[in-house]
């Protein structure tokens, strides 16, 4: 089964691209920036990384992407990561960034954008990897702070697929949002949004209802409320779950408990993505296996999973054809 799905041309909806840099880039960007590091050495670093909830995660996230200073810094960490998938067997990713995160050190969305955009066009050149963007705001800053940085990345908008929302969750709604949600369906651009995580199942069918989502990432704890199950099977609304993510932030104890098999039985729209592959032990190839391992999933059951995030996926129909 290892060697099917090390074949087997994935799609990846929901990763943060922050989240992918590995600590050997993290010691190399550190250096050509003189930016000291709170780890000695990168083991270390992989050391540090064990975390008891999705706030300590974060913490070392938002400290890792200190780092990340010039557009050559963003194009390094993107492409580093594109190579890493594409040798992984990867052909398409829906990539999540944090502008407020970099804008928060006085890097400028310029910067973040020109690197990022020009990873992303030289992957789709050279690489056959296609890539999403989704413009992530961060739940735990002031709502108007993101419809600011919102307007400010006009520049910006015909090259993004989607906002999306991402960080602390709990105590920070979906609702809290409303207003910028609105703007972004009015400017067209798609919306999905972290939801049911950490947070509660109410906070999945506030970001359906308020957000006018088309994506829940994670969603995980739909699986406390049957209403809400019902609604995302009814309206097949895509899950985004990252089964060893969810493992490293303890929002299950060990991946035999993770409710993935569950969800499959109540007909929901799942798919598989890793999350934060630097932080949580693995790529989505890594994800694949050890669900493999954990699940006794058949090469079928990995078909249909991917398929539902090829149906998804934000690229054009002509790619979504050729990845069929
Ligand atoms: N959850 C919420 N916010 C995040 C995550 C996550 O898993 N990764 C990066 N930002
Ligand atoms: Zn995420």
């Amino acid at each position: 089964m290892h060697d099917f799905l090390r074949k087997l041309p994935k799609v990846e909806l929901h990763l943060h691209i922050e989240g992918s840099l590995e600590p050997e880039l993290m010691f190399q960007l550190a250096k050509r920036n003189n930016i000291e590091l709170p780890y000695a050495t990168i083991s270390e670093a992989k050391a540090a990384y064990q975390f008891d909830d999705l706030q300590g995660f974060l913490n070392l996230y938002y400290l890792g992407m200190n780092v990340l200073r010039t557009e050559q810094d963003f194009y390094d960490l993107a492409m580093d990561y594109f190579k890493r998938a594409r040798a992984e067997g990867v052909v398409h990713i829906d990539m999540h960034f944090d502008p407020q995160a970099h804008l928060q050190r006085d890097v400028p969305l310029n910067v973040v954008m020109a690197g990022l955009l020009r990873a992303k066009q030289e992957a789709e050149a050279s690489l056959d990897l296609s890539v999403g963007m989704i413009m992530a705001f961060l739940r735990d800053r002031p709502a108007d702070e993101a419809l600011q940085v919102l307007e400010q990345a006009a520049p910006y908008w015909q090259y993004l697929d989607a906002i999306g929302l991402d960080s602390a969750e709990r105590n920070n709604p979906p609702r809290k949002f409303q207003a910028l949600f609105a703007r972004a369906k009015e400017l067209g651009l798609v919306r999905v949004a972290h939801a049911g995580e950490e947070g509660p199942a109410d906070y999945i069918a506030e970001a359906l209802d308020v957000l006018d989502v088309q994506r829940i990432d994670h969603g995980v704890r739909c699986l406390e409320s049957s209403d809400v199950v019902q609604r995302l099977r009814e309206q097949q609304v895509v899950l985004t779950v990252c089964p060893l993510s969810n493992v490293s932030l303890k929002v299950v104890e060990q991946l035999r408990d993770h409710p993935l098999p569950k969800l499959l039985a109540e007909g929901l729209k799942v798919t598989i993505s890793s999350d934060d592959p630097a932080y949580f032990g693995g790529g989505l190839l890594t994800n694949h296996m050890a669900c493999a391992d954990a699940f006794g999933w058949d090469a079928d059951l990995f078909c249909t999973l991917n398929r539902n995030a090829i149906e998804e996926a934000f690229t054009n129909e002509k790619r979504r054809a050729e990845l069929l």
